[in-house]
């Protein structure tokens, strides 16, 4: 892990890689991202891409490939069953998480759908660190109840833990002796912890988590999908770590775990996803939903392009040079936007960086997703695509009511060696602006709201003008200028 220093003092993030292939952007003037956003009904996921500058909606199937991993793509094996292409795949993930069992799937909560289906007993807790957005839904209809046992500091919005992913291991030693262990389908730890951050758990409390699993025997779930992003932090942050290579600290991490789950559309810079599984009765108890939702056994929905690409990136994961970029870019971001007053979650985690709308909106009330509003002011402030994370995210109670979340937060995701640093500092700069003319922005209301996943094709419109009022000032401060 060399470390570049620069002779001005300044530190920043140095690109390990050089770029060969380019996307050209468009970025439209204000009036007209406010006709995209009044059409998209407020909901930053209904946004047409050509109609978006900077796409930070997600780092999912959105990462750049490496050239190692477009040729690998070329030399895909088709076939229905029993592909080399899929051995190859199987045997990389044997030899990196020292699981001998493997189920494809096609994407991340294709594997949640199998593993709910088949793991989770009617009326028992899935107790986590924190839940995501996809993962909740699939125990729920199963059947399951989900327990958030994060430790107190996750829900911190300011905070300089270095681990805000950690599971509260004492309540989990706590509703084992209220509740029996028959109670618990399983465990389940997600790396990176997407909704309060992309936060990191340590390797040290994964381990006591294990540790109360197998002393039970609860089958603990690790969702690796942001997996790099944890390593990256381990590594950095963790004093164990320090000189454990890449490769140690994920088989430590797998092996404390008994099944390990992933969407490779984060994990590996590719598209599709899957479970490896150390025991063969829990390998056997989910393989035949395989062929029932995803395809066979040696494919599950996945081409074999997307297999290839998988196999090498999932190498490149082991390289720091390669999963550096990312929290590297992200702690850039979090900090630029700190020095400038503008609420963020802290300290800066993966997958992105997160605007805490929460305190950035404080005179927009929880029931007006704020998170929701920032999302927008941020696109016609900008033409850079965040995501709602907060209310809105949430599902209501059968009964409508409503249940507000821990946190509201507009997601920047920086999707790994895509964006250059004078995109990141473009977008700092016009959130900096917004920030100081925060007073305009108003709240949110529902026109069209889906009973499920209601974020995801939901809309919205502005509970008064504000979204006029906030492109007249653009235009006092920014000229006729994009
Ligand atoms: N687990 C985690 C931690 C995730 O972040 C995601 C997806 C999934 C599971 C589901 O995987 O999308 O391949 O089905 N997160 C994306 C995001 C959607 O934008 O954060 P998937």
């Amino acid at each position: 892990m060399a470390q570049v220093k620069f002779f001005s003092g300044q530190q920043f993030p140095l690109e390990m890689h050089k770029v060969r292939i380019i996307q050209k952007l468009n970025l439209l003037p204000i009036e007209e991202r406010l006709e995209a956003i009044q059409g998209a009904g407020y909901n930053t996921f209904l946004l047409q891409n050509q109609d978006v500058f900077l796409d930070m909606l997600t780092d999912s199937g959105v990462n750049a490939m490496s050239q190692e991993q477009q040729a690998a793509m070329f030399r895909a094996d088709d076939a229905y069953a029993g592909s080399a292409t899929y051995t190859r795949l199987h045997n990389k993930l044997v030899e990196i998480f020292g699981m001998e069992y493997f189920l494809p799937a096609h994407q991340g909560r294709a594997a949640e759908n199998i593993l709910s289906r088949s793991l989770i007993r009617p009326d028992t807790f899935i107790p986590m660190n924190y839940h995501f957005t996809t993962t909740k839904q699939h125990i729920v209809v199963n059947g399951g109840t989900v327990l958030e046992l994060i430790a107190p500091e996750g829900l911190e919005v300011e905070s300089e833990h270095p681990f805000k992913g950690n599971f509260d291991v004492p309540a989990l030693r706590q509703l084992i002796a209220d509740e029996g262990a028959e109670k618990i389908s399983f465990v389940r730890m997600e790396a990176g912890t997407n909704l309060i951050g992309g936060q990191p758990f340590s390797l040290d409390n994964l381990e006591e988590v294990s540790a109360v699993c197998r002393e039970h025997g609860i089958p603990l779930v690790l969702d690796a999908s942001l997996l790099a992003d944890n390593l990256y932090f381990m590594k950095v942050r963790e004093e164990r770590c320090r000189d454990m290579s890449i490769a140690e600290i994920t088989r430590a991490m797998a092996d404390a775990s008994d099944i390990v789950y992933f969407s490779a559309r984060k994990l590996g810079f590719g598209r599709g996803g899957g479970i490896c599984i150390r025991e063969e009765s829990l390998y056997k108890q989910m393989r035949g939903l395989v062929p029932m939702f995803e395809g066979f056994l040696t494919y599950g929905g996945m081409s074999v392009r997307e297999m290839e690409a998988i196999t090498v990136g999932l190498d490149e994961t082991l390289d720091f040079d390669m999963i550096n970029q990312g929290p590297q870019f992200i702690e850039y971001m979090v900090r630029e936007l700190a020095k400038r007053g503008v609420p963020v979650i802290t300290p800066p985690g993966g997958l992105g960086a997160h605007v805490n709308a929460m305190k950035f909106l404080e005179h927009v009330p929880q029931q007006q997703y704020p998170a929701g509003a920032l999302a927008s002011a941020i696109f016609l402030a900008s033409g850079v695509r965040g995501m709602e994370r907060g209310t809105m995210s949430e599902q209501r109670d059968p009964d409508g009511v409503e249940p507000l979340a821990d946190m509201e937060l507009v997601r920047l995701a920086l999707p790994r060696r895509v964006f250059t640093l004078s995109q990141v500092n473009y977008a700092v700069d016009r959130i900096d602006w917004l920030y100081q003319r925060r007073d305009l922005i108003g709240g949110m209301r529902w026109v069209e709201e889906p009973e499920i996943l209601r974020f995801f094709y939901g809309r919205l419109e502005p509970v008064t003008d504000w979204p006029t009022r906030l492109m007249e000032e653009f235009r006092k401060d920014f000229g006729d200028s994009l």
